[in-house]
């Protein structure tokens, strides 16, 4: 009896082991499914790690139309069912790794992130306002201007989830500043800013955040060494080794806008168009560069040349190109980001990302793969061959995918929903669970 009793309870037991592995399974999966059915997804994503795959997705073959994407939306039908409405329908591709949460994010983010600008600074010398929406570092400006215009910003630094430094170093650098003083200027300024606030101190600078797309301007920031280590660093030079911490910082996407001609996309079944297999002109000012023009100058399909074509040059000769070709190659410069890849985008040529470990803008949301080509430097000898192996089909699904995401490379004033400005709140928005005082 004793012993059937101790069985008895041995198979309880061991039911009981199974009825809680059953239950913390259960668990799992309801809560996974809740997390996507419900308004608030209980977990951030987390910017670095590889995202879940197991969303239903749809491909859709219509083109983005604009009105659509940035119709305002009721906020209570988030998420209510498989196909809620019509506008959603645009998020729902597989151009994002997790469209879903994507969405859910989104949505969330819009309704709650609240970001503090310190008002320290004389906006006359560098700091608040930008200097320019134009050139090379176009982005800087934007950012500066559309915070300020955005739902983002909150006059209550207890409402912050982050506080933005805003100390412009591309207009530091218009005023002709060495890089040494600007190294002294940023690191006074970021002082003044911890004695007189009680921000900083509680997280070491953790939940700060400072924007600069000149590539000085990130070097100027390395006095004040908590800012590199601890605070998010949105640069427009993303690359591991000038200390890119992915997990931490943002890659901020170089746009030279304005850009001098319309969108191209949606244009292949139009043979006439995009006839050249590959394009590049530029500056050798790197070495793949140099390797690149090396092995490809002469060649008949490849359409590479060493020398730069201005952009001032009249038609519009160096933007026609991106419309006839089908892949655009951007090399690194002296930097491994160039606005030719944001160029490649809004002309609708497929870029082919030539570098060796580089966090492209919004890699963690947008899959890269499904609208660029993404190869390491050594590909450079193969280029051709591997350009060559892309079928028509292939080609075509790149290119319509590339169409979806060039709102995401575009800026506006004032910031208009899904556009580089609000990707790039959003990454913030991810990294701003990391850590809360
Ligand atoms: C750097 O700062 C020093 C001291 O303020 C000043 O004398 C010098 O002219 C500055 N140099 C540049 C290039 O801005
Ligand atoms: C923050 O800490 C620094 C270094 O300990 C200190 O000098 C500064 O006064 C503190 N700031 C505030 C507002 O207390
Ligand atoms: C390309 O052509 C130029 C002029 O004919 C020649 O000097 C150069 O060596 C050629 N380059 C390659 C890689 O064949
Ligand atoms: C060509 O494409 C096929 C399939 O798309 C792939 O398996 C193969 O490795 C490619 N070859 C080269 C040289 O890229």
């Amino acid at each position: 009896m004793i012993a059937g009793k101790q069985q008895l309870q041995q198979s309880q037991l061991f039911s009981l082991k199974g009825s809680i592995l059953t239950l913390s399974i259960l668990t799992l999966i309801s809560f996974t499914y809740l997390s996507f059915k419900s308004l608030r997804p209980p977990l951030p994503l987390s910017p670095a790690t590889p995202q879940l795959t197991l969303l239903p997705f749809t491909t859709t073959s219509t083109p983005p139309s604009p009105a659509r994407i940035f119709a305002s939306k009721k906020e209570n039908n988030v998420g209510e069912g498989e196909d809620d409405n019509d506008e959603d329908d645009d998020l729902i591709t597989d151009v994002y790794h997790s469209p879903k949460l994507f969405k859910l994010n989104f949505e969330e983010m819009e309704r709650k992130f609240k970001i503090y600008i310190y008002p320290d600074g004389d906006p006359k010398t560098f700091y608040q306002t930008p200097r320019k929406l134009t050139g090379k570092y176009a982005s800087e400006g934007y950012f500066f201007q559309n915070i300020r215009e955005s739902r983002f910003r909150t006059e209550n630094p207890h409402q912050a989830h982050l506080f933005f430094i805003p100390i412009s170093c591309h207009k530091m650098r218009g005023k002709g500043t060495s890089y040494e003083n600007m190294t002294i200027i940023v690191q006074d300024y970021v002082d003044s800013l911890i004695a007189k606030y009680p921000y900083w101190n509680r997280t070491l600078g953790a939940d700060h955040f400072f924007v600069t797309c000149h590539d000085v301007g990130v070097r100027a920031t390395e006095g004040v060494p908590f800012l590199v280590k601890n605070a998010i660093r949105v640069v427009c030079s993303p690359s591991y080794d000038v200390g890119f911490i992915p997990h931490k910082d943002i890659a901020l996407p170089q746009v030279l806008q304005p850009f001098a001609l319309p969108a191209g996309g949606n244009d292949i079944e139009n043979r006439f168009c995009r006839t050249s297999l590959g394009f590049w002109a530029g500056h050798r000012n790197s070495k793949i560069r140099v390797i690149l023009a090396r092995v490809w100058e002469n060649d008949t399909e490849l359409d590479i040349s060493n020398n730069r074509i201005s952009r001032a040059t009249g038609h519009f000769v160096y933007q026609k190109r991106f419309y006839r070709t089908k892949f655009c190659i951007c090399p690194g410069g002296s930097q491994v980001n160039s606005a030719r890849i944001a160029d490649s985008i809004h002309y609708g040529c497929v870029p082919v990302i030539l570098s060796n470990y580089y966090d492209l803008p919004f890699n963690d949301i947008l899959d890269w793969r499904k609208f660029a080509v993404v190869l390491r430097e050594n590909d450079v000898y193969d280029l051709k061959k591997i350009l060559k192996n892309i079928s028509h089909d292939e080609f075509v699904s790149l290119h319509k995918n590339l169409v979806k995401i060039q709102k995401h490379f575009q800026w506006n004033s004032p910031p208009i929903k899904f556009d580089a400005f609000y990707m790039v709140i959003y990454e913030l928005w991810l990294r701003h669970h990391v850590i809360k005082y």
